[in-house]
């Protein structure tokens, strides 16, 4: 192929996933398949691993909010890096214990019988002193020190940003996994440990529903998700709530007055709203207040369920994509790939880069928004 007909061909692949991402029509999922045919057939020339030493060893850690399944995912990352091979080394406490050097070297026993175990055996951490230079160089140093030129990451947003500019100044290949309740990145369907959460939050609205009907009372709820309303809307819907209050659509409490009066005329006896904890209008206790200042049809209660939603066994949906994941994330360090997080789209294994994941976080479905509204009348 000649140079010019080469930019050509890409010249024409640009405009196509221009015009596709463009065009407003096209559903968050279509634009997630086009990002995996983007992915899969052009990877960015830095996702590539050119590290001087081939990977033999490598590191995992957790970090930010624990997230049911992180377990089933060390479990896969270690058992699939041993049957590949490669030495495993587990970091305690996130990117702290990198930079405190705390490691311990993973065999095939040392997962065992955590499958079914929620939080993480590796323990979770937020760490302020990775996003220095200072705390990143004690970090690499720690690695450099055991031989270790590999890190699996699984976590959320922040986590990835991390691992971004770690493998950018260092000679470490990152894979990151998406291990969040909140089911709010980019480059997956879903996150480790979202569908447990989610589960978990609809079990505790089922037994709310039924002491609110007993009382006739009006419950608002409030649910994690501090910038994305994945739980919110779906266990809305699963829970047969009247109303769902998310940060990704306007909440106007006016109209939320006038579509719970619309259900009590309807003979609604009681009544359960749902609000995700980073709705604009506030937290349920705010939300509730305000609603009370126009509307005094029901007594009204709040619950806040607060992190009984990251604990708890995960589903068997969790753990099979942990599981996937886990062995994605070794087999594509294995391919040289780096920068990198594994998720799933469409049933199928996509890598897409650290940053578009950190970045862009998924679209919210207009449609189960829209179903919302229609079921509680
Ligand atoms: O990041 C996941 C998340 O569950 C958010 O939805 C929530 O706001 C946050 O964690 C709470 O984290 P913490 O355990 O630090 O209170």
């Amino acid at each position: 192929m000649t140079i010019w007909s080469k930019i050509n061909k890409e010249i024409l692949f640009a405009k196509k996933i221009h015009n596709f991402f463009e065009n407003s029509s096209t559903t968050a999922n279509g634009k997630k398949s086009l990002l995996a045919l983007c992915i899969s057939s052009k990877l960015p020339a830095n996702s590539r691993n050119s590290m001087s030493t081939q990977i033999q060893k490598i590191a995992i850690l957790t970090s930010g909010g624990d997230a049911p399944g992180m377990n089933a995912c060390i479990r896969a990352l270690v058992r699939t890096g041993i049957y590949y091979g490669f030495e495993m080394w587990g970091v305690t406490r996130g990117y702290d214990g990198l930079i405190r050097g705390d490691f311990k070297k993973m065999d095939l026993r040392s997962v065992s019988n955590i499958i079914n175990r929620g939080g993480t055996i590796l323990k979770s951490a937020r760490s302020e002193e990775f996003r220095t230079e200072a705390g990143m160089e004690k970090a690499y140093q720690q690695l450099k020190e055991r031989g270790i030129n590999a890190l699996v990451v699984v976590g959320g947003d922040g986590s990835f940003k991390g691992a971004y500019h770690f493998s950018n100044k260092y000679d470490v290949a990152v894979m990151g996994l998406p291990g969040t309740i909140d089911n709010d990145l980019y480059g997956t369907d879903y996150t480790i440990g979202y569908d447990t959460a989610t589960n978990t939050v609809v079990e505790a609205i089922d037994k709310i529903r039924d002491t609110a009907d007993a009382h006739n009372r009006l419950f608002f709820i409030e649910v994690m998700g501090r910038d994305a309303g994945y739980i919110a809307l779906n266990a809305g819907i699963a829970a047969g709530c009247e109303d769902i209050l998310i940060p990704e659509t306007k909440t106007n409490i006016d109209d939320l007055v006038v579509s719970l009066k619309k259900g009590r005329a309807n003979r609604k006896t009681s009544g359960m709203v749902i609000v995700a904890e980073g709705d604009e209008e506030g937290g349920a206790y705010e939300v509730a207040q305000k609603v009370k200042e126009q509307f005094d049809g029901y007594e009204m209660k709040v619950t806040i369920l607060g992190h009984i939603q990251r604990g708890g066994s995960p589903s068997c949906f969790d753990r099979v994509l942990a599981s996937r994941l886990g062995v994605a994330a070794i087999e594509g360090l294995k391919d040289g790939q780096t920068k990198m997080m594994a998720g799933i789209i469409n049933n199928k294994i996509v890598y897409t880069p650290l940053t578009q994941a950190a970045k862009l976080h998924s679209d919210m479905d207009d449609d189960l928004y829209r179903i919302s509204k229609i079921l509680s009348i």
